[in-house]
This record gives C-alpha cells, structure tokens and sequence, in this order.
C-alpha cells in the first residue's frame, strides 16, 4: 500500500524524544523514526529496552485506535505468546502510545521469501484469528475505508476509469465476474469476525536466518489499524494476495501460507472455495487505488512500483484457473482437491462390469508396460520420444507375450513429456519442472483398431491436438448419469476420420463406436494407441486438455482425472503405478531396518534417484537434476557406447585373468600409453580402495619398509590399511593412527601454513616430507595429484617434484592416488600429476573412479622394476579385476573420452566456470576462494574473507539450496566447508551459467549475509 504522505503527522526526533520523557517518563538514550504508513513510530533505546512511540495520524479516528487498543489487549490476555505488539501505555486522548518493540526484518525483505516462511505466517494468522474470536468492537463494523472486504466490488468500480489499457481492464473484471459468480453465493454462509486485515510483507517481520530456509520464524506482525469485523478467511486473502509479489509460482506460496492457516484455525469448504478469488480481489483493490492515486500524484515512483508488482502478481493469478488453485487448496488442507471426485470413484465402482468396452479386446490380456522414469525400456530419455523406435519395441513385447493388447500406466511418472520446462510449485519456482504424471491409461493396439464410447454420452468436443498437447485427433465426451456427478472421458491419438464423423454435442450411444487407434504421425506422433482418460472438471477448456500432470501438483491432477482403470474394469494393481511419496518415505525406513546406520544419504529430505543420462539425474516422478558432484559417471550417466560394451560383452564372456583374453591386454596398452615412461605395468582391480591397498603392498615389497607418509586430511580408502592411512577418518572420531603413520601439512596455501603471497610455498610445504621421512623406516609418499577431500585444492606449482625428491632421497616409492582427479579431468593434461611439470614422475599410479564410468573397475601401473619385486612373492590373484567385461568398459570409456573431446571440453567449460566463481569471490564475503583445474573445482565459504574462518553451516546451507534448485552439489575438505564441483565431462557451458545464475542467487540470502 503506499504511504499516504501529506496525512502523516510530523514530529522531530527531538520532540519524540520529549514527548517520551513528558508522557511516559522514559529516558531514552537514542532515538529513530521507524518507517510507517499512516502513523508517525520512533524506536526508543530505554533502561527498559527498546520500545515503540506511536503517534496516531490525523486521519485514524479516536474510534479505530480504542478498536486497536481493546484488541491488543484482548490478545494480550488470550494469546500472549503471540509476536504481536503490546500496549503499555497510552496518552489521555489515547493518540499516543507506548508499544513493545518486535525485533525483525520485514518478511519483503527476506531472502528467500521461501514458501515455508509462508506456512508460518499462514499459522501465525490462524492462531490470531482464533485468539480475536469473540472479540467485538462497534468502530470495527461497517467502516468507511476501501479496504473493508465488503466493499472490494465497489472500490474497484468506483476507480477502474482510471486503470489504463484493456487488458489491464480485461484482468480485472474477470476476477470481478468470478467473485459475483463464484463468491458472492457463498458470502453468507462464511464465519465473521475482526481480524487484522493487513498481513503485507511490510508488516511481518522474520527472525535471524537459520542454516535452513525453512526454518525462519516469523517474529512480527505489526500495525492493527486496518482492523475490520467481516469475513475471517479475508484474513488469508489479504497474506496471500501480498504472499505471491515477486512469486514465480504463486500456488506455492498458497499452499503453504493455507495449510498453515488451517493447522491452526481450521478452514470450512466454502471458506477454501472462497479464498483464492478474494485475494485476487484484494489485488483489483489495490491497483483500481493506485491508478486512483496515481491521478492524483502522477509523479509519484513509488506509486507505480508497488502497482507494478500488484498487475504481476495479478496476471500471475490470472494464469491459473481458480478451480484448479481451488483444488490445489483443498489438498493442502486434507480435503479431496476435486469435490465431485470421490462420489465420482464410487459411483464407477458401484457399476463396475456394466460399461462396453473400450476397444475389442479383453484388456485383462494385456501386457502391462513399464514406461516410468526408471523402466529399462528405453536407454535415454530422448529415445521415448523416438516413435520409430519405440513403435516395434513395444509391439513385440506384446507378440511376445502372446498378445495384442498393451496398457500404459496410470499415475505413471514418465520422461515422454517434452514441452518446456516451468517453475515447480514445490520448489517456489526455482527448479524448472517439466509435466510427468501421466493421468490417463493408454491402451496399445494396431493402428485400425476401433474404439468405443464405455457408456452414453453427448460430444463435449472434437479436436485435432497435434498443435498444442501432442494427442492428435482427439475426442471428448460429457457424461451425466443419474446418481453420479457430470464428468468428461477423452479418447486422444485417434485416426483422423473421428474429425469428420462426430460432431459437437451429438449423443452417442454406450458401446458406440467414436473412432479407431490412429497410426503415427498423424495419431500426435507416438506408437499407436488410444489414450483414455476420464476428466470431472474441463476447467472451462474445450477440446484440449492436459493428460500428463506436474509433479508437484500430483494429487490435484489424480483428483482432476481419476484411475480410468475404474471404468474399464482394469485392476488398480495393473493400471496404476506406484505412489511416489509413500514409497520415498517406505525405502527410507526400509533402509534404515536393511541397511548399516553409518551408511549415510544425502540431503535432509533424501533424493530417490532411479535414471541417470548425460549430467542429468531423474527422481522418481521425473524431476531433473543437474549432477555436479558425481566425478564416477565421467564421460556421462549411461553413456551409450560404455553400456553397450558392457552388455556386448557380457553376453558372450565373463571370466577371471587366468586365460589368455585379448581385452585386457588392449586396455593395458591404451592405459599405459597415456603415462609417461617407465610407468607401463598394470594391475586390475574393482575398486579405488584395492588398488591403492596394493599400490602400498608394492612399495612395501619394492623397499622392504612399512612406513608411509600421507598428507593432513587426505582420503585413501575404506579398507583397515587404507583407512590407518587416511587423516581424513582416522584422524577424527573412532580413529586410532598407527605410529608408522607420518602426516605432513596439507599443502593448502588459501589457509594453511605456507600462503599463496608466499614465493616458496612449495618447496616450504615439500620440505615437512623430507623431515617426515627422516625418521627412517618409510616405503611410500602417497599423495594424490589435486586433492578432493582435503577440499578440492590444486597443490602450488612444482611441489610434486620437490616432494617426491625428498621421499625419493629417503628411499620411498612415490605413490600418485589419481582415483579422483585422473582421465582428463584436468583439462590441461590427461592425469593431475602432470599438471606439477615433467619432473613429477610418480612410481606407481593408481586409478578408480571414472575409469569405468560406473562400472567397478579400478586399476594400478607402475615400473617394470617395482612389478617385478612385487612378483618375488606370492601369486597376486583378484577374482573379478580385469575380466573382459571391465576391460571393454575401460576401452569404450577411453575411446568415448579421445572421441568426444573431453579433455578440452573440461579444460573449456572448467575455465568458464571458475572464472565465474572467482567473480562470485569477488562480490559476495561468505566466498573466501575459488578453485581449481578443468572441471575440478571448489569454493570455499567463510565467515568473513579476512578472517579465511571455515564456515560448514553456510557451505551446507549452499549446497540444500543449490538442491531446491535442481543442482546437486556436496560439500568437502577438513573443515566440510568447501563445495566441490566434478560432474561429468558431458557437463556444458549452458549449465555452468546456470550453476553459476543459482550460486549468485543463493549467496545473496540472507544467511550468507547475517
Ligand atoms: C582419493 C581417493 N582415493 C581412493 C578412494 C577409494 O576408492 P573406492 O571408494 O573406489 O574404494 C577414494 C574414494 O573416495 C578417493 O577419493
């Protein structure tokens, strides 16, 4: 609202500071003007604490400030744990007053005005509005202001002359003819009371921010002189009406602002019914005043900005339609979101064996397709939008079984769906959603095959849908049997000829044929079938609506188009998919009776992850996420040419290394050839952890020595010996370091002990190995070339060689762990050791990781010389290492690697991004540093730059942040404060702006700034 300037009364920070003292005999030992609307409010510092003058302007009459007064003392006595402010004092005439200061910023403010906040306020609201009921006061009925609900019609009539444009025009009375139509029949049946009436973001106040976002408390809610008696949910309509300012995705914020509401003060139907149009209302309000004003004081910007954001907000609303935000509302406060639906579902059921069938075939011999997010039918997501793939597929599945009928699932979460991407209501707009629910059932016929019309009804609509929701020919029936609500069945992907054949609003008889399975193109392009599926509300829609539904409106759209499986006598069990939610939360308790406790999961709320593609992951309704940590999938999640190796040879041999195998000698040469000499033996394993636990057992062998020297806060391995040797466990909690063990200083020159100002920094940190070493007794320095868990650090320039000149003077192997960083992850080199120069030769290198892209395949080369002390002893056997099937894997993986560029492209899109994170260094204090090689990169986040002070709360807050923004990301180093970032080397230049776009956005949150 905007500030009614020339009506505000004007006093000096000294005549407050008098007034103070004279009324209410307070010192105050500072004192500020507090931003207000109609009033005039200064903070006073007091020996009593902090608390609020108020003056009341002229405009406020004597009348509403006794209202506001009786009700901040009613609250006081009912509800004093409220964050409302309390009365502590007033003049005679009661036009000054003494209120309790509430500590807070002002919830426009807060970033990010997530939709959680929103539920809080939503409880906020309830709780006062309970507390307020019984509450009476005659200056709170009928009062003569334009923001008495009651009179939002003739406001917004009274000064729609001066909205300017049509379509503003047009906006407006739409939502007036709703609320004539839609609300005013249900005005007299919804509970009245006086409630607050102004809950704007200006008026709420938030808490400190928390490490979660949704956390935040609300602390505030100020300024009662809006106070009105009419109708309570107009109370919610006002918060939610300010809530969507700035929204992406309005129905998120609703959600969670109703929901909360109703926790704490239970909302009848009519009430829900209502509440959406009244906000909207409360919008048409607002803008019709400020056109008004805005006549009047033309030159006023404040005036168009805030009217600015009240059309947005507006048009925003607009984009919905109110039965669908109705529907949205109900679920969120546990009513069927479609009303008519549940008496719908029981009356199919009541008939069920009584409808014709849907096409000539018994569908109870179907064969049933999996065609979710997860099924193995398809190999990337792009393949099922690929007909003539998918067409002979799926029809010799069904030869197979014997049968010539198929079912697609209902409730199924599928990639089909291209389309572009929107802003997801659960995540308040930040992650883009694409549509996934299938809420039909699709039955899959030779194109010919007739399909008939289940029961009577009359033709709402014939369509061709190849434009617009990719049906094709597509028809629409309105049903209205006796003893069942009016509802709609769609035959989409029909042939052509059901164009001409039908005609709108002719009757067509139960088992009347409608038309015939279309072939593709001409069907909207999918293999043939009829998708059948059952609507109770057209949202006023004619000949097109949505068969696949979001995600995170899943039930409303289940709700809008319940299991067609009903109608057609299709056993739920066969129709239906699973629910994804209860299924997320059964595999979490599952695995917490299955699976060990110190096996952790990622995210406070745990991702179910069932597809991967490229540098996409896919949850199990279909949500994509960006995968920026997952270094093992290097060349991309199941890159095709990797899997079919794998499975080509899988199908002819698997066997150990104890006969003669082409395969693996193949991989040894194209492994050995991308080292330098002598490094040219090799040794296969399964996983990171062997091959570093048999690098140890080879220079332990070499030399003769048990000693080993490793860096502070390095990471090696999970086997017993690997893990005596890795600070990064032993180190901490229920770790015991073996004396044999020697830790050096992480060679960390952001905050260790030797910086990056420093000259020498690398022989300095080179030089602890070299005293570490004079101990005696030491077979290996083993190190890895950039470091991941020790946090993503690029060691300084030449301290490899100098390192390994020392161990090497001491008579150790040098061990380069390269299971992280090898494989050209880099950029500038294929392995991270030779990014230290040609002098850092290491004697045995090991690798695991990306080096199958998934598959457990690890390995380890070295000299011919240490090979051969290693071979003085016992046989060395590992049943599964170096099969055929891990060698060609390794083989496609190299091959993928040289033949898509991925070195370069790491060393290109990798040098995009980290000059991106270095500017984000520049402009925001929480990022201390960025780092990094290639696509192997860290940022570092502190408490301040100059104090380099590790900060794991915010790098965790980052990283659930970067999450709700469809970005996976982890966190690393000793301090858990660096967030690393080593996806797949399929990851582009697009996907680092946009990494890049969310990091802005995330570090410029409140909790990075406090
Ligand atoms: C540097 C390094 N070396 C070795 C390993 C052990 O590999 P794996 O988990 O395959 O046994 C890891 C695993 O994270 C690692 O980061």
């Amino acid at each position: 609202m905007a500030p009614h300037a020339a009506t505000r009364p004007r006093l000096t920070i000294e005549d407050a500071r008098r007034l103070a003292f004279d009324r209410f005999g307070l010192e105050t030992s500072e004192t500020a003007e507090l931003p207000s609307e109609r009033d005039q409010n200064f903070l006073l510092r007091t020996p009593r604490g902090p608390l609020v003058l108020e003056l009341a302007g002229p405009t406020e009459s004597d009348a509403v400030k006794d209202l506001e007064n009786r009700a901040l003392a009613w609250i006081a006595e009912r509800a004093p744990e409220l964050p409302v402010p309390q009365l502590l004092g007033q003049s005679p005439d009661g036009r000054a007053r003494l209120l309790s200061y509430l500590p807070g910023t002002v919830l426009a403010e807060a970033r990010p005005r997530s939709p959680a906040l929103f539920g809080r306020v939503g409880e906020l609201l309830g709780r006062l509005d309970t507390a307020l009921s019984g509450f009476r006061h005659a200056a709170a009925v009928g009062r003569d202001f334009a923001w008495d609900p009651a009179r939002a019609a003739e406001v917004v009539d009274r000064h729609r002359a001066a909205i300017a444009g049509p379509a503003r025009h047009e906006l407006v009375s739409r939502f007036q003819a709703l609320y004539t139509s839609e609300v005013v029949p249900l005005l007299p049946g919804l509970p009245r009371s006086v409630f607050h009436n102004d809950a704007n973001d200006y008026n709420l106040l938030v808490g400190p921010p928390t490490g979660a976002a949704e956390d935040r408390a609300i602390t505030g809610l100020l300024d009662f002189g809006d106070m009105v008696e009419s109708w309570t949910v107009c109370e919610l309509a006002v918060a939610l009406a300010y809530g969507i300012f700035g929204q992406a995705e309005p129905l998120a914020v609703a959600r969670r602002l109703v929901a909360g509401y109703h926790a704490a003060r239970p909302l009848s139907e009519p009430e829900l019914d209502a509440v959406w149009i009244l906000a909207a209302m409360r919008l048409c309000t607002s803008v019709a005043l400020s056109a008004h004003r805005r006549t009047a004081e033309p030159d006023n910007p404040y005036l168009l900005v805030s009217e600015d954001s009240a059309w947005e907000a507006l048009g925003r609303m607009a984009e919905i339609h109110p039965r669908f935000a109705r529907a949205v509302l109900r679920h969120a406060c546990g009513f069927p979101p479609c009303p008519q639906t549940p008496a719908l579902e029981r009356w199919l059921r009541s008939r069920r064996g009584e409808f014709a069938p849907l096409v000539d075939v018994d569908l109870s011999r179907a064969v049933v397709f999996d065609l979710s997010v997860g099924s193995p039918e398809f190999r990337t997501p792009a393949e099922t939008l690929d007909t003539a793939a998918m067409t002979p597929r799926l029809f010799s599945k069904m030869r197979e079984a014997g049968t010539n009928v198929g079912i697609g699932r209902y409730d199924e979460a599928r990639l089909v769906y291209g389309g572009d991407a929107f802003a997801s209501a659960s995540s308040g707009g930040e992650h883009p959603e694409r549509r996934t629910i299938h809420i039909a059932l699709d039955v899959f016929m030779e194109p010919g095959s007739a399909v008939y019309a289940p029961l009577a009804g009359r033709v709402h609509a014939v369509h061709d849908n190849a434009a617009r929701f990719d049906y094709g020919p597509t028809v629409i029936l309105e049903h209205a049997p006796e003893g069942a609500p009016r509802f709609y069945t769609l035959y989409g992907h029909l042939a052509p000829d059901c164009l001409n054949e039908l005609a709108r609003g002719a009757e067509v008889a139960r088992g009347q044929r409608i038309g015939a399975i279309g072939a593709p193109p001409g069907n909207g392009d999918w293999p043939p079938h009829v998708h059948f599926q059952i609507v109770t509300d057209m949202l006023d829609r004619g000949g097109e609506f949505h068969g696949v539904g979001s995600a995170s409106e899943r039930a409303t759209w289940l709700s809008l188009s319940p299991d067609p499986g009903l109608l057609l006598g299709v056993d739920p069990a066969r129709s239906g998919f699973r629910a994804p939610a209860e299924t997320s939360e059964r595999l979490s308790e599952e695995r917490r009776r299955r699976l060990g406790p110190s096996l952790s999961l990622s995210y406070r709320r745990p991702l179910e992850i069932v597809r991967g593609a490229g540098t996409h992951l896919y949850d199990e309704a279909g949500r994509e996420f960006l995968d920026m940590v997952n270094n093992v999938a290097h060349v991309g999640h199941a890159h095709p040419r990797v899997v079919a190796a794998g499975a080509r040879q899988m199908t002819v041999l698997n066997t150990n290394t104890r006969y003669l195998h082409p395969s693996i000698l193949r991989y040894a040469e194209r492994l050995a050839a991308t080292l330098p000499e002598p490094l040219s033996v090799c040794f296969f394993v399964c996983s990171g952890s062997e091959a570093n636990e048999l690098a140890l057992r080879m220079a332990r062998a070499h030399t003769g020595r048990r000693g080993v020297i490793v860096l502070g806060g390095a990471y090696h391995g999970n086997t017993q010996g690997l893990i005596d040797v890795s600070p990064y466990k032993v180190d901490r909690r229920g770790g015991t370091r073996p004396e044999y063990v020697r830790v050096v200083p992480m060679p960390d020159d952001y905050r260790g002990l030797y910086r990056r100002e420093d000259p020498a920094r690398a022989d300095k940190f080179a030089a602890h190995v070299g005293e570490a070493a004079r101990g005696g007794d030491i077979a290996a320095f083993l190190c890895e070339s950039l470091l991941s868990c020790g946090g993503q650090i690029v060691l300084p320039p030449g301290y490899l060689s100098a390192a390994y000149l020392h161990a090497r003077a001491a008579g150790a192997v040098c061990i380069a762990d390269e299971v992280q960083v090898g494989f050209g992850r880099v950029g500038s080199h294929f392995w991270g050791f030779q990014t230290q120069g040609a002098d850092a030769v290491p004697d045995i290198v090991t690798m695991g990781k990306p080096i199958g892209n998934g598959h457990p395949l690890a390995a380890v080369v070295t000299t011919p010389a240490i090979a051969a002390s290693f071979a003085g002893g016992m046989e060395y056997f590992n049943t599964f290492g170096g099969n055929p099937v891990s060698c060609e894997i390794g083989l496609a993986v190299l091959d993928v690697i040289r033949d898509e560029g991925l070195q370069a492209r790491a060393l290109a899109v990798g040098s995009f991004l980290r000059s991106g994170l270095e500017r984000l260094v520049e402009r925001h204090e929480a990022a201390g540093d960025a780092r990094g090689l290639g696509l192997f990169l860290g940022l570092e986040l502190v408490e301040s730059k100059g104090s380099r002070a590790p900060s794991a709360a915010r790098a965790s807050y980052v990283v659930e942040r970067m999450k709700d923004h469809g970005i996976l990301l982890s966190t690393d180093g000793p301090d858990r404060n660096v967030i690393k970032m080593k996806p797949p080397l399929s990851f582009g230049e697009g996907d680092a702006a946009r990494v890049l776009a969310s990091f802005e956005r995330v570090l410029s949150e409140d909790f990075l700034r406090s």
